[in-house]
This record gives structure tokens, C-alpha cells and sequence, in this order.
């Protein structure tokens, strides 16, 4: 069975307060329209630290920061697409 690259996201109380709530369903969303379901496993993850740049993702070891509910569509398609598909491409 092929590896899933994990997606974490913050759910400590910081990023919490700017809005992850409003930000998982989107995600998900994003997730299914570009049939990454296979590939993606989404993660909820206690405080990952840098709780002043939330909200904030990690892929692998690279964290993702100030992600919200206004920018996470055009940071998806940017930025963690792109990481998502070179990570699955290296396994
Ligand atoms: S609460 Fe999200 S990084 Fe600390």
C-alpha cells in the first residue's frame, strides 16, 4: 500500500482563536477536488509552536504558517500542492 503524506494542522487554542475551525472543511474540500484523498492523510496536531504566525500546518518538517480562513484556497493551490505532490513523488 502506497505511504500517505501526513498534513497536520494545529488545533492548539492559538490557532484555535484565528479561525482552524473555519479552515478544516475547506481543506477537506480542497482535498477531494484534487483527489488527493489517497495521498493526504489530515492530521490534528497539539500546539506545533509557533503559535504568533498561526495558523499553522506542517508537511514532512516544513511548517506553513499565518494560514486562515481568507487565504487557504490560494495558499493550497500555491504552495501545498505543490509540497504535497514533490513529497509524494519522492516516496
Ligand atoms: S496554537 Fe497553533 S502553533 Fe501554537
Amino acid at each position: 500500500m502506497k505511504k500517505k503524506v501526513e498534513l497536520c494542522v494545529c488545533m492548539g487554542s492559538a490557532c484555535h482563536q484565528k479561525g482552524v475551525s473555519a479552515v478544516l472543511p475547506v481543506l477537506e474540500r480542497l482535498i477531494d477536488e484534487h483527489e488527493l484523498q489517497d495521498q493526504v492523510e489530515l492530521k490534528g496536531a497539539f500546539c506545533l509552536g509557533p503559535c504568533v504566525d498561526g495558523i499553522v500546518m506542517q508537511l514532512g518538517d516544513q511548517q506553513i504558517l499565518r494560514i486562515g480562513p481568507e487565504n487557504i484556497e490560494s495558499r493550497f493551490v500555491e504552495e501545498i500542492l505543490p509540497a504535497i505532490r514533490s513529497q509524494v513523488d519522492a516516496f
